[in-house]
């Protein structure tokens, strides 16, 4: 086990020594010929240097007795299995691969992938990086118009999704929004479609070709030459929520992102050859792409996935899955947590959890009940919880502890190996410990994403500007005089649902979106299951009357416009909004009067 504050203090001596030292341990093309090159605010890694994450969680262990080894073990909702050893899973993704260069897919195409958590999710992601193409997974649960937003954005030349799927008790038809999503595209050559149920696929877009996985990848070979990528050609876009506007396209590259994921799963959860590491997010997350699939491969692990919810068929079937298939890591979020914990601790005591030896965290604040009660009853007082705090951008872990260290529930503790983070005021200085303030990042580390896809501004604006110098990542915390931080959460209008980042500006229109509404204005209020639970304050045009049954409708506009992962919990029909003299809803108003806080400066306010 590693000493953390030895190896920190060494790492950040020489930030670019120390990844470099890491990325050594990767296979590469042609090495690179320069560790960073940083003309601020850009990063660029390992500069020079040509790779491709797939070279690294496939190719290279093909020569290996990983090959053999089981890469994906994949569990339906009415429990079948599919497993893939690395060989199996290369040859099943060079098919697809094959099958994409069949329909004339190239080098950095972009292509939306938009399945459930199914295998062909992780096989098309690969066989897209093999290809040198661009993926843009869209969570399986968005909407029609929250998908068609994402692939305009993206100008996506194929889409692959699912003709329909089963979650929980329900059936999703999932080809429908893909035909409204699609009906006016101009950019669509192709639609792929796995069958994950057996039914026909309807073709109601007669411009755009319809294909059947099965039938493209039948008659494909089964080998296919990994393209070589500059170490910052991109890899992937993963729309995600920021505190104005649409959701923007984060890109993140090969070189630097597959250096920095597999370096802090590694240390982070203690990878050791035999581990069966089960992260519950979803490919349509950042934590489904790095910490799902890309670096468990790349350190030649195998990983878990359970296609249904922690609730379906029962709220003991995590725990089942633990103990039957023996999990060693599992990483999952708080909102799970504290949904499970409402049933209390019975339902988990029948079941043999001997096989864990790290549990994680992620995706909001954990309250150090959840904490304790996770690191109690699942990791029965043996086993290290790790805190991981990161972003869609950040790519990999940040403020994490590694097993070794002294936790305090509901701390994150400190910055990975190579990174360097501080809480600090307006002005960029220092705030003392137990005082709030915002969470930077004070230099590059490798799995930075390289711009926002579309708008170079934004990415300037939103993350480099505030302080200048440094990456502002949006969060509040503290740091204790222990050097701990303590995330406090998020200080613009992102407001995190369930671990969902949403952005109040995107309610806000969708609400809008509804012709009997004026104005909107969207607050994140503190819930007790999911962190934060979304309230909305609106306007309705003359002559509409306010009623229940509108709210009602209302929450449909939302869940139409966005997915069911936006639906609001409250609906208050004012007169009024606070607003500043130049017409911006001041929500930071309306949500200190909602929670019985002092309202602060209103200097500003209008009326
Ligand atoms: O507010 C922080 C919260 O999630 C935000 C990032 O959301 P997203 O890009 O969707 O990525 C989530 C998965 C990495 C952060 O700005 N967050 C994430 N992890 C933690 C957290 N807040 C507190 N503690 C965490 N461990």
């Amino acid at each position: 086990m590693l000493d953390y504050e030895k190896t920190y203090a060494e790492s950040i001596k020489n930030p670019e020594d120390y990844w470099e030292g890491i990325a050594k341990e990767l296979s590469w093309y042609k090495p690179w010929s320069k560790v960073l090159d940083w003309q601020y605010p850009y990063a660029r890694w390992f500069v020079g240097g040509e790779t491709n994450v797939v070279y690294n969680a496939l190719d290279r262990h093909l020569e290996t007795p990983v090959a053999d080894k089981t890469a994906l073990i994949w569990i339906s909702q009415d429990m079948s299995e599919r497993k893939f050893t690395y060989k199996q899973l290369n040859t099943e993704v060079s098919k697809f691969a094959n099958g994409l260069k069949s329909l004339g897919v190239k080098k950095g195409d972009k292509i939306t992938i938009y399945l459930p958590r199914i295998p062909e999710q992780f096989i098309a992601m690969l066989a897209c990086l093999k290809i040198g193409a661009v993926h843009s997974v869209v969570y399986s649960g968005f909407s029609a118009d929250a998908l068609k937003n994402r692939v305009e954005d993206a100008q996506a030349k194929i889409v692959i999704c699912s003709n329909s799927y089963p979650y929980g008790k329900k059936i999703i038809d999932s080809k429908k929004n893909v035909d409204i999503a699609l009906a006016e595209n101009k950019t669509v050559e192709h639609v792929i479609v796995v069958e994950r149920i057996k039914n026909n696929t309807n073709d109601t877009n007669s411009r755009i070709k319809h294909i059947k996985w099965n039938e493209l990848v039948t008659s494909q070979s089964t080998e296919c030459k990994t393209e070589v990528m500059e170490s910052s050609d991109p890899a992937f876009i993963l729309y995600t929520s920021g505190s104005t506007g649409k959701p923007k396209g984060v890109i993140h590259g090969h070189g630097g992102y597959m250096v920095g994921i597999y370096a802090t799963l590694k240390y982070v959860f203690d990878i050791s050859p035999d581990d069966i590491f089960w992260s519950t997010a979803d490919a349509g997350w950042i934590t489904g792409h790095s910490y799902i699939l890309y670096s468990p491969l790349i350190n030649g692990i195998t990983t878990f996935v359970y296609e249904g919810t922690p609730d379906f068929p029962d709220i003991e079937i995590w725990w089942r899955l633990i103990d039957k298939y023996k999990i060693t890591k599992f990483y999952t979020a708080p909102t799970a947590i504290r949904a499970l914990m409402k049933f209390g601790e019975e339902h988990l005591k029948k079941y043999d959890f001997s096989s864990l030896k790290i549990l994680g965290s992620v995706g909001e604040p954990i309250n150090p009940e959840a904490w304790l009660w996770f690191y109690k009853h699942v990791g029965r007082e043996k086993i290290p919880l790790m805190d991981t705090w990161w972003q869609t951008e950040t790519g990999m872990h940040m403020i994490t502890p590694i097993p070794s260290v002294k936790l305090k529930p509901g701390s994150a503790f400190k910055p990975f190996f190579g990174v360097e983070a501080d809480v600090v005021d307006d002005h960029g200085n220092k705030v003392p410990p137990n005082t709030q303030g915002y969470l930077i990042i004070k230099k590059p580390w490798p799995s930075m994403f390289l711009d926002v896809y579309n708008n170079p501004t934004r990415y300037k604006e939103t993350y480099f500007e505030k302080i200048p110098g440094v990456y502002f990542a949006g969060d509040s915390a503290k740091i204790d005089e222990d050097g701990y931080y303590w995330i406090v959460g998020r200080n613009d209008d992102v407001i995190k649902v369930s671990g969902h980042r949403l952005g109040s500006a995107e309610l806000e229109s969708a609400f809008v979106s509804n012709p009997k509404v004026a104005e909107a204005a969207v607050i994140g209020k503190p819930h007790e299951v999911k962190g934060e639970s979304i309230k909305a304050f609106i306007i309705l045009k003359q002559g509409v009357t306010p009623s229940d049954e509108l709210k009602t409708e209302l929450v449909q506009t939302v869940r139409k416009s966005i997915g069911p992962i936006a639906t609001p919990d409250e609906i208050d029909f004012v007169e009024k909004l606070p607003k500043t003299r130049s017409g911006k809803i001041m929500r930071r108003v309306l949500k200190a009067q909602e929670l019985g806080l002092p309202v602060g400066d209103t200097s500003t306010l209008d009326d």
